[in-house]
């Protein structure tokens, strides 16, 4: 494991306090609430969120223990009975909420349409019916390869309406990575579309699908359900193909919640790992919809007129807990929107914030420095005195990113919320309280109540001050992962067994580096493991080494990380060809294809560096670190004693 460098540490020390005006009217207006309720999470965890979990959600029955914590298990809320969709729907229907907007949904090709919760309930139920007459029962798996529509969020819906647990994987992966995603959880049905639209173009999800399942690959699936989108030439597999607009439109719109334990599986949710295919993140009900509901309520400060609208894709963790879950739950209109910016449309999200007038707006600081690029006319030529709140996520941001979304979106009126959390916390763990926390750019600020967040080292002893070190947390919260899908040996050695208190204590690592400064506030530096973040993506280094020796031409390969204005991060390869294979750029388009098909476009090498040979230990380990001082053009830091040959370095150095 890599120790996390100071190197990067930011000189930042501007500080903006909550705007008044945000403040006198939040639910958390000041630091001494913040300070109130953290200091009463702290001094007993289970009571705090047991008292939540009381006047939050609606329960069938109570749990007779609020938590039970046998290290690294974590049980909240066992013996309770709930449906998450009993709380995302039907207790909004005996309250004025129920014609209120539940889902406004913006299509590519400028349709659009909207769900009352009313609505939203009836199309949830109906296609929970159509789902359970596929014979799938509660327990079963479901695989979601969807474009970004409505029926996304009802297809999650209508599995956790009947305890059927879902995966969803995002529309961007190809048929590969589907495939191992279905086998790994043994999915018995599939629910897809003909086609999403994404940039100018349509991508072809059920064939996807057909390649994924050909020759009986996924043996699990017997089913798979398609909702038309596009409208584009698809084959329908006879027997083992349904279209929704047939079995879901037929469907009854009566189909009572199943009651839940609060322990049973809601989801599995995969993610990259530096080792290893990517793991099946097991999230839980009762506990993961407690702590997705209370975090969207205090994190966004949420009002019942708000339009709150995330772009993140329902196919990542964001999109699970705070485009469905977590604004559902509390009541929330929740916008969905099918594009994302490109050069024929640049300025379409700020056309969406007007046109609906969005006032909370959640992204990525990727789409942020994209924006940045395109220029302050955009932005400036639409009305955006309707947003109120802004929030990122998915990487660090860097100050200067910080401060244009505050200035040229913000028009210095909105807070910023810099939100530091993982597929595998579920929710929000580091994040400002709009109208209490002073915010710092750059900083994701300070643990939400309940969350005892630490810096250690590898020992577990706190870091001093301004010191780097590994990010922890020291104590169980709701909606912690409970396992890795099928591996619960992963799920223990992966975030339970790199910090080693002496007092035997257990510390959930994170696998990010960061630091805390003099006021507490946290600094997250980035991974400290072989996981990339290129555009707030999250790739293992290791998969697309796979990828790329799955090639015939490769004999071997590393893939590293380099610092990238736009996206964070790029991916370098360095490639080791087979005899008879010669390096260019036309083997680099190629393998950069290969790498799409066996993974997807966002996983695509951005540079390529054919080698004879790889930096190297003398046991044979490459030397990652290395590799991306060169990746980075920067100077070869740090001992290169242990390298086997030095030659290599001044090779590689030339690049191609
Ligand atoms: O490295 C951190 C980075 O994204 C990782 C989690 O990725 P994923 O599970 O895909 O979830 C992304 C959306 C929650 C973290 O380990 N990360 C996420 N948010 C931030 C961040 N790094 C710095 N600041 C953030 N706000």
């Amino acid at each position: 494991m890599t120790q996390p460098t100071i190197e990067s540490v930011l000189n930042e020390n501007r500080t903006f306090a909550p705007p008044e005006a945000f403040a006198s009217d939040a639910t958390i207006g000041s630091m001494d609430k913040y300070q109130e309720l953290y200091d009463r999470a702290a001094a007993d965890p289970a009571k705090f969120w047991a008292e939540l979990a009381e006047s939050e959600l609606h329960w069938f029955e109570k749990w007779h223990t609020v938590l039970d914590w046998q290290p690294p298990v974590a049980k909240w809320f066992d013996g309770g009975k709930i449906n998450i969709t009993y709380n995302c729907l039907d207790r909004h229907l005996t309250t004025a909420r129920k014609n209120k907007a539940a889902i406004i949904w913006e299509g590519e090709p400028g349709d659009s349409r909207t769900y009352t919760y009313a609505q939203l309930h009836r199309e949830v139920c109906k296609a929970a019916n159509a789902i359970k007459a596929m014979g799938v029962k509660k327990g079963d798996r479901v695989g979601v390869y969807m474009p970004m529509v409505p029926e996304a969020a009802i297809a999650m819906l209508a599995c956790a309406r009947i305890g059927a647990v879902h995966s969803v994987v995002f529309g961007g992966f190809s048929a590969e990575a589907l495939r191992d995603r279905l086998n790994d959880g043994e999915a018995k049905l599939v629910i897809t579309a003909d086609g999403g639209y994404r940039k100018d173009k349509t991508i072809p999800l059920k064939s996807a699908v057909d390649a994924a399942l050909a020759d009986n690959a996924a043996p699990s699936v017997t089913n798979v359900l398609v909702l038309k989108r596009t409208g584009q030439d698809i084959n329908m597999a006879e027997g083992r193909d349904v279209w929704w607009h047939d079995l879901v439109d037929a469907a009854s719109a009566d189909c009572p919640p199943e009651p839940m334990d609060s322990e049973d599986m809601l989801f599995v949710l995969y993610t990259s790992g530096s080792t290893g295919k990517p793991k099946g993140v097991v999230h839980t009900t009762g506990g993961y919809n407690l702590y997705t509901h209370v975090t969207t309520k205090w994190t966004f400060d949420l009002k019942e007129t708000d339009v709150y609208w995330c772009t993140a894709d329902v196919g990542w963790i964001t999109g699970h807990s705070y485009i469905v879950y977590g604004p559902l739950s509390n009541g929330a209109t929740s916008l969905m929107y099918e594009g994302v910016p490109r050069p024929s449309n640049p300025g379409c999200f700020w056309d969406v914030v007007e046109k609906y007038g969005v006032t909370i707006f959640y992204t990525a600081p990727t789409a942020i420095r994209a924006f940045i690029k395109m220029g302050d006319d955009l932005p400036n030529a639409r009305d955006l005195s309707s947003l109120r709140l802004l929030g990122t996520v998915g990487e660090p941001i860097n100050p200067e990113a910080w401060m244009w979304y505050h200035t040229v979106i913000g028009k210095e009126r909105c807070p910023i919320i810099d939100t530091w959390w993982q597929t595998e916390t579920g929710g929000f763990m580091l994040t400002p309280l709009p109208g209490a926390t002073p915010t710092k750019p750059g900083s994701a600020t300070k643990p939400f109540p309940g969350i005892l967040a630490e810096i250690v080292d590898l020992d577990g002893n706190p870091a001093a001050a301004d010191e780097g070190g590994y990010l922890v947390v020291k104590y169980p919260w709701p909606s912690m992962m409970r396992t890795v899908y099928g591996n619960f040996d992963r799920f223990r050695r992966t975030y339970w067994e790199h910090i080693q208190p002496k007092d035997g204590n257990y510390m959930y690592f994170a696998g990010d580096g960061a630091r805390k400064d003099k006021d507490g506030y946290f600094w997250v530096m980035g991974r400290v493991d072989d996981v990339i973040n290129v555009s707030g993506h999250r790739l293992g280094t290791m998969e697309i080494e796979s990828a790329l020796v799955s090639h015939p031409a490769v004999a071997e390969a590393a893939v590293v990380g380099k610092p990238d204005d736009l996206k964070g991060e790029a991916v370098v390869a360095f490639v080791i060809l087979d005899g008879g294979f010669e390096g260019g750029d036309d083997l680099a388009k190629e393998l950069k294809g290969h790498v799409t098909k066996e993974i997807g476009a966002i996983a695509r090498p951005d540079e390529f560096r054919f080698a004879d040979d790889l930096p190297k230990t003398r046991s044979g380990k490459i030397m990652r670190r290395l590799l991306r001082n060169l990746a980075s053009g920067q100077e070869i830091a740090g001992d290169t004693s242990t390298l086997q040959d030095r030659s290599v370095l001044d090779k590689l150095r030339g690049g191609a």
